[in-house]
């Protein structure tokens, strides 16, 4: 079933219904922020892309990472679970996450493992909105935090 128009420069190209899931999952970390994280990380091995070349989930990552993960509950359960599993192999893993703090997640995994930063402000991304159109200041509708699971070994 064809639901919307993604808006590519003046054409509009109809997006199957199994697409919209990929248009909500793909909002792009701003490069101010990357900029300040590569400031105090270093280089950053990024094992979730826009168009990711092999499943992050199955690769071993390197010694730090950045993770912004699809935001569906299932991959992203799946990329937190991996990044504290990478930790315990002395790897720093810096995941910029919604802020959920009522989740069983955060409370068994996050809670007790990481260093949490709240973001002051709502951090805008770049990405498709659900009419379609490229924007590069969308607001989340939800506070953002910074999750940081330090190399332990
Ligand atoms: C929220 S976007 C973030 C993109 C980029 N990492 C950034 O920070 O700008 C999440 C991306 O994860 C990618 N992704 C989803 N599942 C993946 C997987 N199993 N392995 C690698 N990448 C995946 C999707 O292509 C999506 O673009």
């Amino acid at each position: 079933m064809i639901v919307m128009g993604i808006m590519y420069g003046k054409k509009i190209r109809r997006v199957k219904m199994k697409n919209r899931k990929k248009i909500h999952d793909d909002w792009e970390t701003p490069k101010y922020l990357l900029d300040e994280l590569c400031g105090e990380f270093g280089n950053m091995f990024d094992p979730c892309p826009l168009n990711p070349k092999c499943d992050g989930l199955k690769i071993p990552w390197t010694k730090v990472n950045f993770i912004n993960p699809p935001y569906n509950r299932k991959d992203k359960e799946a990329f937190i679970r991996k990044a504290y599993e990478e930790s315990k192999k002395g790897k720093t893993c810096v995941m910029l996450l919604p802020v959920s703090t009522s989740t069983k997640i955060f409370h068994e995994i996050i809670y007790p493992n990481a260093e949490i930063r709240f973001i002051k402000g709502r951090v805008k991304f770049k990405g498709y909105n659900t009419k379609g159109d490229l924007v590069e200041n969308k607001c989340g509708q939800h506070d953002s935090m910074l999750v940081i699971f330090r190399g332990k070994k």
